[in-house]
């Protein structure tokens, strides 16, 4: 399937139409980290907070996903950036929307970070580092994942048997083991109105 006999139609409303309706400047906030890192658990407490502040959003989380959009894809590395392009595409609709996108998927390759920044206008991109040690993710093990993997029993499993690689230069890191979920959102929020995305 090429794209060659498709040409781009450009639609009446704007981004920026849709963005001044709602008031706000659209942008992804692209969480990565470990599984049991935070992702979902902080993600969850910026949008109710983003919510209250009647700002218009929308929360991706990979393990839900990967219920519907991306159900089939598998953990290997190309089915992984098979997941991510999607999700990327799908943040851009989002933003073009005029929605604050969070974003909540391990998202362990660089060059797939990059490639979703790329996708999309400069700020837009929002790199949030949960930057939760290995240790703490595998000692709570929400979903009993690490186990399974220690033995054996879930191949490529990321922090085990496959590869997770830090952002080098994002936007906000956090720890969730040692910042309380409301600390962790609170410092979202304030990068946001720091940045101009939401008004101080
Ligand atoms: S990603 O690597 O493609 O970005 P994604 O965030 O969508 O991953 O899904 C990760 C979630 O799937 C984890 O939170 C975990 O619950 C579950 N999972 C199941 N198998 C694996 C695996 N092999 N590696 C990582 N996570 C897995």
């Amino acid at each position: 399937m090429t794209t060659e006999n498709i040409v781009w139609h450009s639609t009446s409303v704007t981004k920026e139409d849709r963005s001044a309706l709602k008031k706000q400047k659209p942008c992804v906030l692209w969480f990565t980290g470990f599984s049991g890192s935070g992702k979902s658990t902080i993600a969850n407490a910026v949008e109710k907070k983003l919510n209250m502040m009647a700002h218009h959003t929308y929360l991706l989380d990979g393990d839900n996903v990967r219920h519907g959009l991306n159900k089939g894809l598998t953990f290997s590395d190309e089915d992984r950036i098979e997941n991510i392009r999607r999700i990327g595409e799908l943040s851009k609709l989002f933003i073009d929307a005029g929605i604050i996108v969070l974003t909540a998927f391990i998202s362990p390759f660089r060059s797939e970070r990059q490639m979703v920044r790329d996708l999309v206008e400069d700020g837009e991109f929002i790199e949030v580092f949960m930057n939760t040690p290995l240790s703490t993710c595998e000692d709570r093990d929400p979903k009993g994942l690490y186990k399974m993997a220690r033995k054996g029993e879930i191949k490529n499993f990321t922090g085990i048997d496959s590869g997770y690689e830090p952002p080098e230069t994002p936007e906000i890191t956090l720890d969730s083991s040692t910042m309380s979920i409301e600390e962790c959102a609170d410092a979202v929020v304030a990068y946001l109105q720091d940045k101009g995305v939401l008004p101080a």
